[in-house]
């Protein structure tokens, strides 16, 4: 079983995934860009299990999830050899917000596949993009049902992988398939982008 967890990228998904895999007992290493010293209330605020470390210390963990802006995607390659690493994909591919959010243009690319290309020999995995943080937030059981995430990646392993760990959150998973396809219905106006969709029991 996956122990520790990096999170790289300390705000609205990061840390709203954070307490997911706290609850269910993972460790998990926070890190932003400013430094674990600036994230000393936060991790008091986490509570046990949650450690600060640099963006380098969570990219070496068991499990990794990217959570920094589109932006920031270039910063990563420097942090740790990803070879072999399993990365989970939560970034969308927006390059300006409210009120026109703008995406990159990837050239027909899906933006994990960029991801990836980023990160070169991780397998990496798209989940955790599709609902606003607040939704993802919230208690995954919900009636007689179980909050849908959906996945997407292109090595069968890793995403059982995956799935196991989201499953042990609460949530139910549905794999759309690989990154050049499945993960294009997870991005911003993409099939499934704001579906908060219940799988009944
Ligand atoms: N917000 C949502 O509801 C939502 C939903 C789905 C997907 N997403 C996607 O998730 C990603 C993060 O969104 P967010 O809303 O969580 O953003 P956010 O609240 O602005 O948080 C971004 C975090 O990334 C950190 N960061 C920035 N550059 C970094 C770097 N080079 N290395 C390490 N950490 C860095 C920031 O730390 P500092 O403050 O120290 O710079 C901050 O902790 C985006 O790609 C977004 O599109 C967001």
């Amino acid at each position: 079983m996956i122990k520790t967890f990096g999170i790289i990228g300390a705000g609205n998904i990061g840390l709203t995934v954070a307490r997911h895999l706290l609850k269910a007992g993972y460790k998990v290493i926070i890190s932003n860009s400013k430094g674990p010293d600036s994230l000393k209330e936060t991790i008091l605020e986490l509570g046990s299990g949650a450690i600060a470390g640099t963006a380098a210390d969570a990219a070496n963990a068991d499990m990794v999830l990217l959570s920094v802006p589109w932006s920031q995607i270039g910063t990563l390659a420097a942090l740790t050899d990803w070879n072999g690493k399993i990365v989970i994909d939560a970034t969308n591919h927006f390059i300006s917000y409210a009120p026109d959010f703008k995406v990159a243009d990837l050239g027909g690319k899906a933006s994990t596949q960029v991801v990836s290309a980023a990160i070169p020999g991780a397998q990496v995995v798209k989940a955790f993009n599709t609902l606003y943080f607040k939704i993802l937030g919230l208690d995954p059981k919900e009636g007689n049902g179980n909050r849908v995430i959906f996945i997407s990646g292109d090595e069968a392993a890793t995403k059982k992988e995956v799935r196991q760990v989201i499953e042990s959150l609460g949530f139910a998973v549905i794999d759309l398939g690989t990154l050049a396809g499945g993960s294009k219905l997870q991005e911003p106006k993409g099939a499934v982008a704001n579906v908060n969709l219940l799988k009944l029991e």
